[in-house]
């Protein structure tokens, strides 16, 4: 924090407290999240994604008649609406996944008859559509890229494993569906991160919920935030092909010391709220030691632990979420590029979540600045 002559300057917000929230709590001092009350650990191992879906937007778990209802209305709108299809077709194959993300949420919104209803029951409708008609789109982007046809939706197949029938055309494995559910739990609720304090404040304006998830995706895009398990994997795929004899931690201590001498950024480390390490990621670390079993790739294993171990020694600082996230999304099959709209989708949960408590206290969200620019000064 800075000081100009009688103002505080915090940069970035950080420490900044600018609103209450009902919905999550994240607790540096205790290492801990909480949706709704619930450790998300619990949440994970015992609750499906749609079941944390509906404890975000409405605050309790659902009853199975309540579960019943969200789960027949999610399958209903899986399928890709021809005009978002249409849309996608015009983007080129050089776009970046985010950003054909980003256009098919607004063109969702564009064509949602209650778009301009921002009363709750409209936005808890049209929160469930987009959240149900991301995955198609998502997978359809990266199927398109490999030159292969949409997948239609199977509505006998959950939201996990459904998503993964659309982005590979064949039935996951159960354990690698519970891995994919996992990361959709983890990912979906953070508090005010960047990109859900950008949804609040476009919701602030009384912008509609598109448009608040539309900003939320540019800035979940963004390396230092959710394109951060885009990086890791890209730090994974340097550090394998880099020469210099086969152990990996000697390469990966090599890597690191060179990419700390160049002030590099290392992605998937560090967090601006825990500073004792994410405590989301030995979760989902329990869920990337499965995958990696169940593909066989050791050789991750032994990477992931010797760049970790070489950061916490040069830096001291800890992986967060995205440190497994990445590579597990990977072993999977999924492109690289791929990763962060797997994040959009789950957190379409959150983002919405918050917009709707926006609403129910709104205050238009306008800090000030403190100028130092030149002295009042005149033409002539
Ligand atoms: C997410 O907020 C959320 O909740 C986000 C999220 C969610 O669920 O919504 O948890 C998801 O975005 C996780 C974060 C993903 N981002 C990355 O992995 C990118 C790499 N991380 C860093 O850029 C950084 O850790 C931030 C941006 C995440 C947080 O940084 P801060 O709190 O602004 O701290 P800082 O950048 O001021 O760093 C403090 C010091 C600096 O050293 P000095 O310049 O003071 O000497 O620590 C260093 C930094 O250089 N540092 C790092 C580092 N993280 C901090 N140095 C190298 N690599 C890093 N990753």
């Amino acid at each position: 924090m800075t000081e100009t002559a009688q103002q505080q300057i915090h940069k970035g917000l950080a420490g900044v407290v600018v609103d209450t929230t009902r919905i999550s709590k994240v607790n540096p001092e205790t290492n801990s999240l909480l949706y709704r009350g619930y450790p998300v650990q619990e949440l994970a191992a015992q609750r499906s994604f749609e079941e944390v879906a509906y404890l975000l937007w409405y605050g309790e778990l659902p009853t199975p008649e309540q579960l019943a209802e969200l789960t027949a209305a999610e399958r209903a709108g899986r399928a890709l609406d021809p005009v978002v299809r249409k849309v996608v077709d015009e983007l080129p194959t050089t776009a970046h996944p985010m950003d054909v993300c980003r256009t098919a949420a607004s063109v969702v919104g564009a064509r949602d008859s209650q778009t301009e209803d921002s009363s709750r029951e409209a936005n808890l409708a049209k929160a469930l559509r987009l959240w149900a008609a991301m995955p198609a789109v998502v997978a359809y982007d990266q199927r398109r890229r490999r030159g292969q046809d949409a997948v239609e939706p199977r509505e006998d197949l959950d939201y996990s494993a459904n998503f993964l029938w659309m982005a590979f055309g064949e039935e996951a494995a159960a354990d690698v569906v519970e891995a994919f559910k996992v990361s959709m739990i983890l990912y979906a609720e953070h508090s005010f991160n960047a990109s859900t304090f950008t949804a609040r404040v476009i919701t602030s304006t009384l912008a509609d919920l598109h448009s608040a998830v539309t900003g939320a995706i540019g800035a979940l895009k963004g390396p230092l935030h959710g394109g951060a398990n885009e990086a890791v994997m890209h730090t994974f795929e340097e550090i394998l092909a880099a020469s210099g004899g086969e152990d990996l931690s000697v390469r990966a201590k090599s890597w690191l010391d060179d990419a700390l001498a160049n002030k590099r950024k290392i992605m998937g480390f560090g967090h601006r709220v825990y500073k004792h390490g994410d405590s989301r990621v030995p979760t989902m670390k329990a869920s990337l030691d499965k995958m990696i079993e169940h593909y066989g790739r050791q050789d991750l294993a032994e990477l992931y632990a010797s760049l970790e171990s070489a950061m916490g020694e040069a830096k001291n600082i800890k992986p967060n979420l995205d440190y497994p996230a990445g590579p597990t999304y990977h072993l999977m099959g999924f492109d690289t590029p791929t990763f962060t709209p797997l994040f959009v989708a789950s957190r379409i949960t959150g983002w919405t979540a918050h917009i709707m408590e926006q609403l129910e206290a709104n205050s238009l969200i306008r800090p000030l600045s403190a100028y130092d620019g030149p002295d009042e000064r005149h033409l002539s």
